[in-house]
């Protein structure tokens, strides 16, 4: 049985001029299809680098992280991209949305690298914002909306792939409480329908939402409390 998402031993160490820092330490982690997980560690333990690492943008010193059944640990920038493209959907703190497109063109953008026709793309982004329940805003610019909308915006962009796995870096760091609730909403709605979900976080009432909990601590993960791990 392979995991969805399978780490062995990864480590990442980056190097700054003479210093140099162990962001991962040795992690291994199995993530299986239809998880709902969530990272949580303190400010600097690795998680983004973790989460960068999981999503095909940047690959590990050394050990092994293979996606899907496919070793991704040394690959190229092209083939990573592909991956990328195929398999994740990104949600980021920042939203990361291009200002001066509407909604729905924001929405169309991983459409167009996977090279979908103009037609097709607007009716599935038109689809994944109804999704998530901006149907009657897509043609609003992101400065149009709230945060709220604007990270219901950037969850349709990262679902309308299909991916395998949604990933996403504190997407209610920039959030107040209604539109935390509110997205985390969405994130349970699309587990119930088959995804699989990896949050990362350092609140702790977003990572109570998961089935289940990993905690990172100094670039080390640490066991999931047995009482959250999904049966
Ligand atoms: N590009 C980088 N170059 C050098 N050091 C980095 C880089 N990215 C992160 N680090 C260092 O790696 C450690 C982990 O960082 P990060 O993964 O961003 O943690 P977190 O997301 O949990 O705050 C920190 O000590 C940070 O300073
Ligand atoms: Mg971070």
């Amino acid at each position: 049985m392979t995991a969805l998402l399978q780490m062995e031993g990864v480590r990442k160490t980056y190097a700054t001029g003479a210093i140099e820092v162990e962001a991962l330490r040795g992690v291994d982690l199995a993530i299986d299809e239809g998880d709902f997980v969530a990272i949580v560690g303190p400010s600097g333990s690795g998680k983004s680098t973790l989460m960068h690492i999981i999503g095909c943008l940047d690959v590990p010193t050394a050990g092994r992280y293979a996606l899907g059944g496919e070793d991704v640990s040394h690959m190229s920038e092209a083939q990573l991209a592909d991956v990328r493209n195929r398999r994740i959907g990104f949600v980021f703190q920042q939203f990361n949305l291009l200002t001066s497109m509407t909604a729905q063109r924001n929405v169309e953008l991983p459409l167009m690298y996977a090279g979908i026709s103009r037609a097709d793309r607007a009716e599935r982004a038109r689809e994944a914002l109804e999704r998530v329940g901006l149907g009657d805003r897509v043609h609003h610019r992101p400065g149009e909306l709230s945060g709220g909308q604007q990270q219901r915006v950037s969850v349709a962009r990262a679902l309308v792939t299909n991916p395998t796995v949604i990933l996403a870096d504190e997407p209610t760091g920039n959030l107040d409480s209604v539109s935390t609730r509110d997205v985390l909403a969405l994130f349970h709605e699309l587990h119930a329908a088959g995804r699989t979900i990896v949050l990362i976080t350092h609140e702790a009432e977003v990572a109570a939402e998961a089935h289940r909990v990993v905690r990172i601590i100094d670039g080390l993960l640490t066991e999931d409390e047995p009482e959250q791990v999904a049966s």
